[in-house]
């Protein structure tokens, strides 16, 4: 077969194919995203507001992700996560979920200890979609 013809062969499975893969993978966010706010609202919403009126225990984290650790601006941190000196990358805040006292020693942040990683990454997936 010459390359043309090949070409005229694989263009029309391969392509609508690509489209299929980025169709699924923006279904799967947005599942991911879902499950995500009800992990959220199961471990963190009862301390993390996600809306800049309402005041929480927690700071605010809408928009964490990308956001220097200990920089919301008008919130009481420790002193440990204040001078922690991090941005808060996805994998930051998994590690965080998983055992936030030994990433950051002395902060006052209560251990809570998601450490199922399909959990985790629900949950950042859902803070990433409210961090754009
Ligand atoms: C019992 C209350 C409580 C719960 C539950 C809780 N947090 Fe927190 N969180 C805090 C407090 C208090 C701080 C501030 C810690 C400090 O200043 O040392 C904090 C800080 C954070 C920060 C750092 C934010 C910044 O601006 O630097 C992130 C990220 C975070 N929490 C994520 C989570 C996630 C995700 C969950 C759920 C899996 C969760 N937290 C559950 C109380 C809580």
């Amino acid at each position: 077969m010459k390359a043309k013809h090949i070409a005229a062969a694989v263009i029309p499975v391969v392509v609508p194919a690509l489209f299929a893969t980025v169709a699924f993978a923006g279904e799967y966010d947005a599942i991911k995203t879902a499950a995500g706010a009800e992990f959220f609202d199961k471990e963190c919403h009862r301390c993390h507001s996600v809306d800049a009126d309402r005041a929480s225990y927690g700071p605010l984290l809408t928009g964490v992700v990308g956001r220097a650790a200990g920089t919301f601006e008008g919130y009481p941190y420790s002193d440990a996560l204040s001078n922690a000196g991090f941005v808060w990358t996805k994998g930051a805040i998994r590690a965080w979920m998983e055992d936030n006292d030994a990433l950051v020693p002395g902060t006052k942040m209560r251990h809570v200890g998601v450490s199922d990683p399909t959990v985790q990454d629900f949950i950042v997936t859902y803070l990433a979609s409210i961090s754009e």
